[in-house]
């Protein structure tokens, strides 16, 4: 039997807690977690204690110095803004790479980080997480491939109510869109193809009354596809007594599909829906055995398509702040 894939973490906050529970679940013999690694020591500390004979660091190099031989691969799940070196030692150490969404804050160090991942041929997976369910990815089976007209996405709800949370700020999360639809983003663009210009409008009514709020309370954004598609997203994010709303509408010559809890055509004689929900692996499932047999084959969103992704809410915030459309990087 091949030996377990053996797993860093760098970051181990709130999504950190998710993944490490999923491979819990794959059991020993396909993941072993060895070592752990937060700005918050006594954090890593206390997680490190439920993975035996896993080590804790405050910082990542010397978690690679003094760990990394014993690591296949490493999860990073720290915030936006918190990205730095960690993925190109990572990959210049042959390691294989989880990065959590959105992959960067700062476009140029994510072209630098895709460019250590190719130089270095290790396996990336972004969190792009609604690829590996359903609807989403039913949905993309069944919808790729067809002439899509407009796609339209919102994201309305709210955000972590901690005063001091850097979703707050701007020059930390990049915003909301950027922070968290950049799901529905991403799921757009796997549906509809490329998008090659954005135009945003963004609003603060809300949040110039709220305290240490300097992300925009309101988004919209318009997008041009390279098929010729067009559509928006839009995003709330200041909802936080309730009553917000999910979902993506694809429209295409002959049906519309609704995609959010369910997948939905109408009419519904136009596309032939699946009535049992399928029984898709899970994100962290496929990393694990794409790198435990070496073949890239099951991870559905690599770093560059994270990164191409990323540069859609990039281009918005930018386009926001001149008033301009702005073309968007293809991924050259
Ligand atoms: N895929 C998903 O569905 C999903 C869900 C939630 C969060 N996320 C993403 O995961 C990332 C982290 O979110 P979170 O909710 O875990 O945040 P969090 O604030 O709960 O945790 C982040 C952790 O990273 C640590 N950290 C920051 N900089 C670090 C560094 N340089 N080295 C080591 N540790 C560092 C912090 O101390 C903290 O413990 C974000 O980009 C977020 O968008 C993805």
């Amino acid at each position: 039997m091949a030996d377990p894939v053996s797993i860093g973490f760098i970051g181990t906050g709130g999504i950190a807690g998710h993944h490490l529970k999923e491979l819990a679940a794959l059991g020993p013999q396909q993941a072993r977690v060895v070592a752990l690694c937060d700005l918050l020591e006594e954090r890593a500390q206390a997680v490190a204690a439920d993975f035996e004979g896993a080590r804790a660091f405050a910082d990542h190099r010397r978690m690679f110095d003094e760990v990394g031989d014993s690591l296949d691969a490493v999860y990073v799940c720290v915030p936006p803004f918190a990205h730095d070196d960690a993925e190109q030692l990572a990959a210049e150490r042959g390691l294989h790479l989880f990065v959590e969404k959105p992959v960067v804050l700062d476009f140029d160090l994510g072209l630098a980080n895709m460019e250590a991942i190719r130089a270095a041929g290790v396996l990336s997976s972004v969190g792009y997480t609604l690829r590996y369910r359903h609807p989403w990815r039913t949905a993309r089976d069944l919808l790729h491939e067809r002439d899509v007209s407009m796609i339209c996405a919102d994201r309305w709800g709210g955000m972590p109510e901690d005063e001091g949370s850097w979703w707050r700020v701007q020059e930390k999360s990049g915003g909301q869109l950027h922070e968290q639809t950049t799901h529905q983003v991403d799921a757009m663009r796997w549906i509809a193809g490329d998008v090659t210009e954005v135009y945003a409008c963004y609003g603060r009514r809300v949040a110039d009354k709220t305290t240490n709020m300097t992300v925009p309370d309101s988004q919209v954004v318009t997008l041009q596809f390279a098929s010729g598609a067009v559509g928006y997203v839009s995003n709330v994010c200041t909802m936080t007594k309730g009553g917000g709303r999910s979902g993506m509408q694809v429209i295409m010559g002959d049906c519309i599909a609704d995609v959010g809890r369910e997948l939905t055509v109408r009419p519904e004689e136009a596309i032939a829906v699946p009535t049992e929900v399928p029984a898709y692996e899970s994100i962290d499932a496929a990393f694990v055995r794409a790198v435990a047999s070496g073949d890239g084959a099951p991870i559905l969103c690599d770093y560059r398509e994270g990164l191409k992704s990323a540069a859609i809410s990039l281009a918005a915030n930018e386009s926001a702040q001149t008033g301009r459309p702005v073309s968007v990087w293809q991924g050259e």
